[in-house]
Order: structure tokens, then sequence, then C-alpha cells
């Protein structure tokens, strides 16, 4: 048992180690250990925390970048309850609703359980919205990201570019 958690533990700190090398700017040196990490100081102070950036409220979409990507919300979502009695978010977002909202319909998946059956009203698994869907903010990524879409990809990839 000492052994696997040595090699999990290994392999986490490789991985730490390996994230780093994005994130040069947030190194820090202790002991004369480098470590990579997203706390703004020494582990054994406490940090101020960043400024909460504001929440995006333009109603203007973002790309998605793959697509089963689950889009971010362009709009606040303040004091929007989604609980065991109410879900605010389906009070606008739920087939029924559309008409008198504007706002664009769960796609169908969320009304499909995992066997793939079609139900009447929002699956389970898709009830917590924020789970998956985050609202949007203009903030400087915490660490660096060589994402590249798959069009671009392709596009690298034709015989024109070589
Ligand atoms: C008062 C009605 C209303 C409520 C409540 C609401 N939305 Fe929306 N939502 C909209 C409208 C309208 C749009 C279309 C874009 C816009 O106008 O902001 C939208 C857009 C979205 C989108 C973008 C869809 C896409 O295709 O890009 C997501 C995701 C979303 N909402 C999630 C949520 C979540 C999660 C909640 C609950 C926390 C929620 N919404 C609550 C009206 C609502
Ligand atoms: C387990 C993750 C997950 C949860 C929970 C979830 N969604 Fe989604 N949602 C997605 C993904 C992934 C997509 C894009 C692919 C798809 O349509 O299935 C999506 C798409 C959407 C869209 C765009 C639909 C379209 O056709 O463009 C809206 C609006 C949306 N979700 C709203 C909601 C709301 C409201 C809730 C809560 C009731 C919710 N989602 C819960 C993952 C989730």
């Amino acid at each position: 048992m000492k052994n696997v958690i040595a090699v999990l533990s290994f392999l986490l700190l490789t991985s730490l180690t390996n994230y780093g090398a994005l994130a040069e700017e947030r190194l820090i040196t202790e002991g004369g250990q480098t470590t990579a990490t997203l706390r703004n100081g020494p582990i054994d102070e406490e940090a101020s925390p960043p400024k909460m950036s504001k929440v995006e409220n333009n109603d203007i979409k973002r790309k998605r970048a793959y697509p089963m990507q689950p889009p971010t919300i362009p709009h606040k979502i303040d004091g929007y309850q989604v609980d065991l009695k109410v879900n605010t978010c389906m009070s606008c977002h739920s087939r029924k609703r559309t008409a008198e909202s504007q706002a664009p319909m769960v796609s169908v998946t969320h009304y499909m359980d995992r066997e793939g059956n079609f139900l009447a009203d929002v699956s389970p698994r898709r009830y917590f919205c924020e789970q998956c869907h985050v609202t949007q903010a203009a903030t400087k990524p915490l660490i660096g990201n060589d994402f590249i879409d798959i069009d671009q990809l392709i596009n690298n990839d034709s015989p024109k570019s070589h």
C-alpha cells in the first residue's frame, strides 16, 4: 500500500512540475525547492484573495471551443435559485417557457437519462446547471493554454500549408 501511495504522489508531483512549465509567473521557491502554484504567496502565509471579477451581462454568446462544450452563460445569474424545490434557470430555458422568455431551449440531451431515454422533464443528471455552465468574465487566464481549435488543426495539417 505504501508503495502505491509513493507512486501516486510521485505521479502527482511530476504532473505538477509539468504544469509549472506553463505557469512560470507563479513558480515559488522555498527551501531550495521550486513549486508551481496558483497561490499568490508562501504557503505558510494567509494570501489576500484575488479581486472577484465582474460577471459579463451583455447577452453576447461566446464561441464554443469544441462541439460538446457546455456554452458559457452570457448573463448574470445572481439570485437564481437552483435547489430541490425550484430551478430558476428552467423557468426560462425549459421547453415550455422559451416562447415567453425567448431564451434558447436546453438541448435535447438535457432531457435524456443515461440510457438515452427521453424524459418529460429535465433529467436529474442535468438538473444542477452550474455544475457545467459558468458565467462569463473578462479575466486573465491563471495559466497558459496552448489549446488549438480543430479547424485550425486541420488547416495547419492540410497539404496547402506545406
Ligand atoms: C429570465 C430568463 C432567464 C433565466 C432565469 C436564465 N436565463 Fe440563461 N439565457 C436567457 C436568455 C434570454 C439567453 C440568450 C442570451 C441572452 O439574451 O443573454 C440565455 C442564454 C443562456 C446560455 C447560453 C446558451 C448558448 O447557446 O450559448 C446559457 C448556457 C444559459 N443561459 C444558462 C443559464 C443558467 C445556468 C441559468 C440559471 C443559473 C439561466 N441561464 C437562467 C434567459 C434566462
Ligand atoms: C452535466 C453537464 C450539464 C449540466 C448539468 C447542464 N448542462 Fe446545459 N449543456 C451541457 C453541454 C455539454 C451542452 C452542449 C451540448 C449539448 O447540447 O448537449 C449544453 C447546452 C446547453 C444549452 C444550449 C442549447 C443549444 O441547443 O444551444 C443551454 C441553453 C443549456 N445547456 C442550459 C442548461 C440549463 C438551464 C441547465 C440546468 C437545468 C443545464 N444546461 C445543465 C452540459 C450541461
